[in-house]
């Protein structure tokens, strides 16, 4: 078990809280946003974007459900293989909203399941109705707090290897 609890006073400061985290995410990461409508799911994923390194602005993908963006190359030095044993690894931001969809089947159909992959960081708003296609170790970001109250960012998984990567986001 992990947790780690912040607050927010602007949509910056959640953007901010969300590009930290998104400096810190690797491919095959899951995260899940859940909070009401107006939350702030949607700042924190365009905080998560930017720490990732898109360079697209990313946007509510509500009419679209999922919505792909390149993350900019980076250095992985653990692949013996490389040429100075530096290997160029792409990886993908995938933006879900699935708030239209009401039946896991649904979710089924879409291909939620597919786009975990090691090359793929993922970041789904509303996903609760793909409940059972979501990973053990998918981190959870609920935000809680709607107009210009301040927000509750709660972030927790089951999974105590998030520790390492964001025991410290909050500090
Ligand atoms: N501390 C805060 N963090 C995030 N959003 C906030 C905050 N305070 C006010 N807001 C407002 O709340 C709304 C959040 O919208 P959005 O991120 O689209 O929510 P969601 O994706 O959860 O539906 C925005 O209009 C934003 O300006
Ligand atoms: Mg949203």
């Amino acid at each position: 078990m992990f947790e780690v609890y912040f607050e927010s006073d602007s949509p910056a400061q959640t953007a901010e809280f969300g590009q930290k985290l998104g400096e810190r995410l690797q491919g095959g990461d899951v995260v899940l946003l859940k909070g009401d409508l107006g939350a702030g799911k949607t700042a924190l994923a365009k905080g998560i974007a930017k720490g990732l390194g898109v360079e697209q602005t990313l946007t509510s993908p509500t009419f679209t459900l999922i919505q792909e963006y390149p993350v900019r190359q980076y250095s992985d030095k653990t692949d013996p293989l490389g040429e100075n044993g530096i290997v160029q690894k792409k990886i993908t931001l995938v933006h879900m909203d699935l708030y239209r969809l009401h039946h896991p089947e649904e979710a089924e159909v879409i291909g939620v399941e597919e786009h975990f992959q090691p090359d793929k960081v993922c970041v789904i708003e509303w996903p609760e109705v793909a409940e059972e296609f979501l990973p053990e170790d998918a981190l959870t970001v609920e935000l809680a707090g709607s107009g210009d109250e301040r927000r509750r960012i709660l972030v927790f998984s089951r999974d105590s290897g998030w520790e390492a990567r964001l025991g410290t986001i909050n500090k």
